[in-house]
């Protein structure tokens, strides 16, 4: 063992030499330079003084949602057609067409609300989002491992998130904050199912699904585009916790989904998913009960089968936390050509929202570092330059004085659209601000109580009471009230735990920002 007091290398000690930044060797790592053995110290101590300012930066700003997560390495393998059916017949993308086609890519699990070192047993939604380095660029694929969302409308987004953190004076997560909220969002029915079902917590990163949850669409060579969901399914299985295994892990480890990722890796077995996705004619299919637009939903599978498109495997782990995991930056505004957005008001809302928060928590530059940017090969010419942290000022064409477009002498000229016009919608309407028709918040929500085995009811109900037990009676009753409207037999249960009838609900009235239907109404004469 080297002995750190002593001064310069030992004999047989060939390991390389520690520097500072500039690559100057570093003499003495154990003692700052001061005036006597006893110091005063002085300012022209570099090493000292930049081993310790560099320290005081390293970090950077937490995600404000999804802080906590594991990344991995792998590929995608397309499948190219589906039967005798190729799916160039509804896009173009080239990394789907060819069967065995493979495409580098790198995914992010999270958590959502707690903090970097939180426990990843939580019962939360996790991201499941995936970077594709494709021959035409990247494309993310941001989902989460339950297939719909809290809220419809992206102007919700940071009410629900701070309903869902912790309390801004206590700094606990409070259960009469989150049910003030949600008894207030009738939408957020079918989540809440879904969330305080087992599939809230699931067993580990390898044993779940991913979906993309908002609608996008697919477009073919001929510019005709289809609505699409996706969906990825473990190969592993689905497998979920109840609240006594996660109360048993977390109390000696709070990151086992990131160490179960990464010793499986290690180990050489490698996690595996295959990608599926529904297809819809892309128009607002006035017969069906839902809007295809509203993340708050799924596609029924039998009228819109889920068909495979592919597998991914992992099979690499990080190299470096910081650079790949902290510092890798997903959006939905990343898309290749095939792949588009659709109208859904949380998607626009989130491609707008993820490269703004990552030009704050990364810096402006964060597309030039090596998890983000474009494969090797793939030309990045963009005319944008300088900034904090620039080391690529890719300009333009082959003549460093023309960074601007158009211009006669040289530079870079704009790509030629790969269909003759472009065929989106025509779109006409007045601008306003009105809840998309259709709403529709309770059906699907009873469809999933009911799709549930006995003993994911019990727990869901047992989860909710524990909760709900702990806030004021209006948002108890009214929590009671939704969940009669969602299935009786929740309703029913959920009351029961909290002392709380059918008749002492009954009285209130629907709120101010919801439209009810039908059946609802039903139910509601059914309660009085
Ligand atoms: C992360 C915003 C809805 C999945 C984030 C981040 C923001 C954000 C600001 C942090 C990104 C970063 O710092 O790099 C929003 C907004 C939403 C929304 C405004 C609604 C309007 C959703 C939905 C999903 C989702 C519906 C699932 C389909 C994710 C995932 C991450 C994330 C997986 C983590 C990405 C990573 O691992 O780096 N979101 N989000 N978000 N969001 Fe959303």
């Amino acid at each position: 063992m080297t002995d750190v007091a002593s001064k310069g290398p030992q004999p047989g000690d060939d390991r390389p030499v520690l520097t500072d930044r500039q690559g100057h060797p570093i003499y003495d790592n154990q003692n700052q330079r001061t005036v006597g053995a006893r110091g005063p110290a002085t300012l022209e101590n570099y090493h000292f003084l930049e081993k310790v300012s560099h320290f005081d930066r390293e970090r950077i700003p937490e995600r404000v949602v999804h802080a906590r997560g594991a990344v991995a390495f792998g590929h995608f393998e397309a499948y190219g057609a589906w039967g005798d059916e190729p799916i160039a017949r509804y896009t173009r993308a080239k990394l789907f067409q060819d069967r065995g086609g493979r495409t580098e890519v790198a995914v992010r699990f999270s958590t959502v609300i707690g903090g970097r070192d939180s426990s990843e047993c939580a019962r939360d939604p996790r991201g499941f989002a995936v970077k594709f380095y494709t021959e035409d660029g990247n494309w993310d694929l941001v989902g989460n491992n339950l297939a719909v969302f809290f809220i419809r409308d992206a102007v919700k987004f940071p009410d629900v998130i701070h309903a869902l953190k912790p309390d801004p004076v206590t700094f606990r997560q409070e259960p009469n904050r989150i049910f003030d909220f949600m008894s207030q969002t009738p939408e957020c029915m079918h989540m809440l199912v879904n969330l305080f079902s087992p599939r809230g917590i699931p067993a580990d990163y390898r044993h779940m699904q991913g979906f993309g949850v908002n609608t996008y669409k697919w477009v073919n060579a001929e510019g005709e585009s289809h609505l699409v969901k996706y969906h990825w399914m473990p190969k592993a299985g689905v497998r979920s916790m109840t609240e006594d295994d996660a109360a048993r892990i977390q109390a000696t480890e709070l990151g086992h989904a990131t160490k179960d990722l990464y010793d499986s890796i290690e180990r050489g077995d490698s996690p595996e998913w295959e990608l599926l996705v529904q297809i819809m004619s892309d128009d607002d299919h006035p017969e069906l009960d839902f809007d295809p637009l509203d993340d708050t939903k799924v596609w029924p599978e039998n009228e819109f089968p889920a068909k495979p498109v592919g597998r991914m495997v992992l099979d690499r782990n990080v190299s470096d936390f910081f650079a790949d995991n902290e510092q890798i930056a997903f959006g939905t505004g990343v898309l290749v050509d095939g792949l588009d957005f659709s109208d859904d008001k949380m998607l626009v809302g989130r491609t707008f929202s993820y490269s703004d928060t990552q030009r704050y928590r990364v810096g402006p530059n964060y597309l030039q570092l090596p998890v983000n940017r474009p494969k090797e090969g793939v030309d990045v010419r963009t005319n944008q330059r300088d900034g904090q942290m620039a080391y690529r000022n890719g300009a333009s064409g082959d003549n460093p004085h023309v960074n601007y477009e158009p211009s006669i002498v040289d530079g870079v000229r704009e790509a030629q659209y790969p269909t003759h016009d472009e065929q989106g919608p025509v779109i006409e309407g007045r601008l306003t601000r009105k809840r998309i028709p259709r709403a529709n918040d309770y059906t699907q929500a009873g469809q999933r109580y009911l799709l549930l085995e006995p003993w994911e009811r019990d727990d869901l109900v047992h989860n909710f009471v524990t909760l709900l037990a702990q806030c004021d009676r209006p948002v108890q009753e009214r929590m009671v009230w939704h969940f009669l409207l969602v299935e009786d037999d929740l309703g029913l249960r959920v009351g029961e735990g909290l002392g709380i009838r059918p008749a002492d609900v009954a009285p209130l009235r629907p709120l101010a920002s919801q439209d009810l239907t039908d059946e609802d109404r039903k139910r509601l004469e059914h309660l009085g």
